[in-house]
């Protein structure tokens, strides 16, 4: 019944839709309020292993790397442990030094990319410690790893991941939760975060209900040629994912950049033809974020902001609601409008949503 379309044109459309109950899956069972804490049963570290942990390393390839970037992000926030996300098909082949402080994370929704297969034996050869961050059991990369958190996503059969990469980012909310309550993070701050968590999966129905009005941006924008997807901080893995979206299924060029980076070069690219997906967190870089929509806008660039700050609607061209979360969670609510965009322009466009040119669901070759 997984593999029916039911009402849905497409799988693509059928797994944006699914987020809702994927995610409550993913978080079934591993919340604990009375401590504020996460249970990860499938990792087995004791808790004076997980405080012994000196960095935390996120190693998947294309979209599961962005997600390996939302979960650095995360990691550092709530653990204030050093962590950092690279592709696995670039750490392969470099000859890493491999530390036994640190702790790895091998991100994958098929578990059976070969890249990060390899980056995964690569890394236990030289004695590190992996864990598997993976959708599908009994796959190669779980079997691999043999600990880690299972996604729970359910069968994702459109080449472009959407609840598996939504569930990614929540399996590292509570990783993050787990290795900050066993250091630093206070009981509160805990809470805080189990609380959001378990609202979550509502907060991502309501995202889904914005549907209609981001078909319409889609039909607004679904000629350009270029487009530029902008973020700070913890806006940056989500706008080099609506990149990835977009470029994947619709064919449009799409380029992630640094909000921040924009003044040291690609300022020069905008003009009318080149529309930008601004992301516009309501966190402590909101004015920073707000100046880079108004430089964007006074060279006659248009902008289609996603946020969830209290903005007008003539903020920008076009304004992408989602709900509030946790400033750390924003990142899973402020992707899904994306998938959405991504996905209503390549359907403008008449593409093959769920099968895109020259792409595979998973990569097993070279
Ligand atoms: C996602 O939309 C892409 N199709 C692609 O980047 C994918 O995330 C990547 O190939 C990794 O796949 P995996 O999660 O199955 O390892």
């Amino acid at each position: 019944q997984d593999y029916d379309l039911g009402d849905h044109p497409d799988f693509m459309h059928k797994e944006i839709s699914e987020q809702p109950a994927a995610a409550r899956r993913v978080l079934g069972g591993r919340l604990d309020d009375r401590f504020a804490t996460a249970h990860l049963g499938g990792i087995r570290l004791e808790p004076r292993e997980l405080r012994g942990i000196r960095r935390v390393t996120f190693l998947g390839c294309g979209s599961a790397y962005y997600a390996g970037q939302m979960g650095a992000s995360l990691v550092e926030e709530l653990a204030r442990i050093p962590a950092d996300a690279e592709p696995a098909s670039e750490f392969r082949y470099r000859n890493p030094v491999v530390d036994p402080d640190t702790l790895y994370v091998a991100v994958s929704q098929s578990g059976e990319t070969l890249d990060t297969l390899m980056a995964v034996q690569e890394l236990q050869r030289k004695g590190g410690r992996v864990v598997g961050v993976v959708n599908a059991v009994g796959s190669a990369i779980a079997r691999q790893c043999g600990q880690g958190i299972f996604l729970h996503a359910g069968p994702e059969v459109s080449v472009a991941s959407t609840k598996a990469l939504t569930n990614m980012t929540i399996s590292f909310a509570l990783l993050a939760l787990l290795l900050g309550r066993v250091r630093d993070l206070s009981a509160a701050d805990g809470r805080r975060l189990v609380s959001a968590l378990l609202d979550l999966p509502d907060r991502i129905e309501e995202v889904l209900r914005s549907e209609p009005e981001v078909q319409a941006v889609a039909k607004q924008f679904a000629g350009a040629r270029h487009m530029f997807f902008l973020g700070r901080v913890r806006g940056w893995p989500v706008a080099r994912e609506g990149a990835q979206k977009l470029k994947e299924i619709s064919y449009i060029h799409a380029e992630a950049y640094q909000a921040s980076e924009l003044k040291h070069g690609p300022l020069a690219l905008i003009d009318s033809s080149m529309p930008s997906v601004v992301i516009l967190p309501d966190d402590e870089l909101y004015a920073k974020n707000l100046s880079t929509v108004e430089q964007i806008r006074a060279r006659g660039g248009p902008v289609i902001v996603v946020t969830n700050a209290d903005v007008p609607g003539d903020l920008a061209d076009a304004v992408l609601r989602v709900p509030r979360s946790e400033p750390e969670l924003d990142p899973v609510l402020l992707t899904i409008p994306l998938q959405l965009l991504a996905y209503h322009v390549a359907l403008e466009l008449g593409r093959d949503i769920d099968k895109p040119r020259n792409l595979a669901k998973s990569v097993t070759v070279e």
